[in-house]
């Protein structure tokens, strides 16, 4: 690995992207673009890609941290990917996921966790799951001073002990739930929402009375903006790809074959090559030898 530290990507005259930014695209009906990233090198590549909002989103528990579901996640692994993410971007705006089991019990826990993605990973908002007692929660954190984004629908947090991995909203009863809770949001101050894996009807009935950018994943063509998470569209998460997966690059057999051809070149005496080894003068290495006999 080369010791030289990697510039960052220049933005062009890309103003950075704040929430005000966002209100005035979904009103000028320009999509806003949002991915996840968990590193570096990811937020190195949604900068240069000229994206509106970056998500640490907690399933970095799972596409890079190995574990099978989100649940598992704490608060100090969310923190390192989030710092890392936070020094390759200077456009987007940054949005911390709170992991499960950060925010729930109190609103001073809410307050403190928030507190804490904003501090110690530079966060400009950050994100919570579900409506409920999560509309609370995300009222206590903006009254805090920290802006909050909601998340509906599928919420993979609680998706175990609500019915699994499957849209939501089917039934016109589960798909006023849905809605309920993101009016909620909306009304306890949220400045957008995530909508995952909800029948296009749902978000289109609701999307009238959203003030606030909504942003689809799995959620239809009408929402303000969509989010997929980076591993997805770049192909390097090889678990359960659910419907609205929209693959762009197969990086992760891009990377399994190039270690495999590494591996290939070192047992075949292929690598390295004179031009990756550093020379001496000869007289150096005469000197040299000369010395090592003495010993
Ligand atoms: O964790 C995540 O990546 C998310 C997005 C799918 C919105 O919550």
């Amino acid at each position: 690995m080369s010791a030289h530290p990697v510039p960052l990507q220049p933005s062009g005259d890309r103003q950075r992207i704040t929430i005000g930014t966002l209100a005035e695209l979904k009103d000028a009906r320009t999509s806003i673009v949002m991915v996840t990233a968990y590193d570096f090198p990811g937020a190195l590549a949604a900068e240069a890609a000229g994206v509106d909002v970056v998500l640490v989103g907690d399933s970095g528990a799972m596409t890079v941290l190995g574990y099978e579901s989100t649940v598992p996640v704490t608060v100090d692994e969310m923190l390192m990917l989030t710092a890392a993410t936070r020094r390759g971007l200077r456009t987007p705006l940054l949005v911390g996921d709170l992991p499960f089991g950060s925010y729930e019990r109190s609103d001073e826990q809410a307050v403190a966790t928030a507190q804490r993605f904003v501090k110690e990973a530079g966060c400009d908002a950050v994100k919570l799951e579900r409506g409920g007692t999560s509309v609370a929660r995300a009222r206590a954190i903006i009254g805090a001073g920290i802006p909050v984004m909601g998340h509906v629908g599928l919420t993979p947090q609680t998706a175990a002990a609500s019915g699994g991995f499957r849209s939501r909203g089917r039934h016109a009863d589960e798909a006023l739930e849905v809605c309920q809770s993101a009016l909620a949001l909306q009304r306890a101050g949220c400045f957008a929402v995530v909508f995952e894996a909800i029948p296009s009807p749902v978000t289109a009935a609701v999307m009238p009375r959203m003030t606030v950018p909504v942003i689809g994943i799995g959620a239809g063509p009408t929402t303000d903006g969509q989010v997929l998470v980076l591993h997805d569209l770049v192909g390097m998460y090889e678990g359960h790809s659910p419907r609205f997966v929209k693959r762009y690059a197969d990086v992760g057999s891009l990377m399994r074959d190039a270690v495999a051809d590494y591996a290939h070149d070192v047992r075949t005496g292929a690598y390295p090559l004179a031009e990756h080894c550093y020379g001496m003068p000869d007289n150096e290495a005469d000197r040299l030898r000369d010395l090592l006999n003495l010993m």
